[in-house]
């Protein structure tokens, strides 16, 4: 399939048949998830594929029981973790020199990824951060965040809806069917999952074949003129 085939083939689907669709496929779809962009290439998402019979049963109870999740043959949560930079931190310091980067990328991820993506406990650093943000932009354009925990969060929030995306059109192009879901409890999922407190619960992504009357309808979108603004 070429990618406007893949795009315009991709729906939500709430009803899946009953057979499995492949683990490999699964997977293989799951690599490419993780090629998506992502904030400063920092990769603070996880990816958790529910395998287990009675965490599956009891993450579908989480999404509220709902049939895309019910019938599918695979369900995904898909995380963010504004503290995760950690993880990668000296892996990318590492990659940066190997490849010869130039010396201000390095010093980027040695020195100012941490500060970039901290805000201290209770937010202690976010006033400093916001004085330092507005005073400087009173002279030069910077950018203004983020300077509270929340904020870097949501920015590992962004990252983890693009691996999202990457996901799902993966699948239909190996002709499968997916539904992203935010129709969840989300306190349950962390507890099932035993997440920390920074984790968010971005999606829950089912998986499965397209079943009979698997969409309500044909797509539907606002014409292009209410959408696309032209300055
Ligand atoms: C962030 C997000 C959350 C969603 N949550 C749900 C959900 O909980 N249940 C559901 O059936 N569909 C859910 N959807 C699917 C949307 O309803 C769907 O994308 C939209 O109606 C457009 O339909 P289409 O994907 O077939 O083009 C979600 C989609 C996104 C992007």
């Amino acid at each position: 399939m070429d990618f406007e085939e893949v795009v315009r083939k991709r729906r939500s689907i709430r009803k899946y048949k009953e057979e499995v669709f492949p683990e490999e496929k699964v997977m293989k779809a799951l690599e490419l998830a993780i090629l998506a962009p992502n904030s400063s290439n920092v990769q603070t998402w996880n990816f958790h594929w529910v395998k287990s019979p009675d965490k599956k049963k009891k993450l579908v109870e989480a999404c509220l029981n709902q049939s895309a999740a019910r019938t599918a043959s695979h369900l995904i949560a898909v995380t963010a973790d504004g503290t995760a930079w950690r993880r990668s931190q000296k892996p990318l310091v590492n990659w940066v020199r190997s490849v010869n980067a130039p010396k201000i990328v390095i010093q980027y991820y040695e020195k100012l990824i941490p500060v970039t993506y901290t805000s201290g406990i209770f937010n202690l650093f976010a006033p400093f951060k916001w004085v330092t943000f507005f005073i400087t932009g009173l002279f030069r354009p910077i950018m203004r965040g983020p300077v509270t925990n929340r904020d870097i969060s949501d920015v590992a929030v962004k990252s983890a809806a693009l691996a999202c995306e990457n996901f799902v059109l993966a699948i239909t192009s190996l002709g499968g069917a997916t539904c992203m879901m935010e129709g969840f409890d989300e306190c349950r999922v962390k507890k099932l999952l035993k997440l920390n407190s920074s984790t968010r619960v971005v999606m829950v992504i089912s998986v499965g074949y397209e079943g009979e009357r698997g969409t309500w309808g044909p797509q539907f979108r606002l014409p292009l003129s209410e959408v696309i603004h032209i300055w």
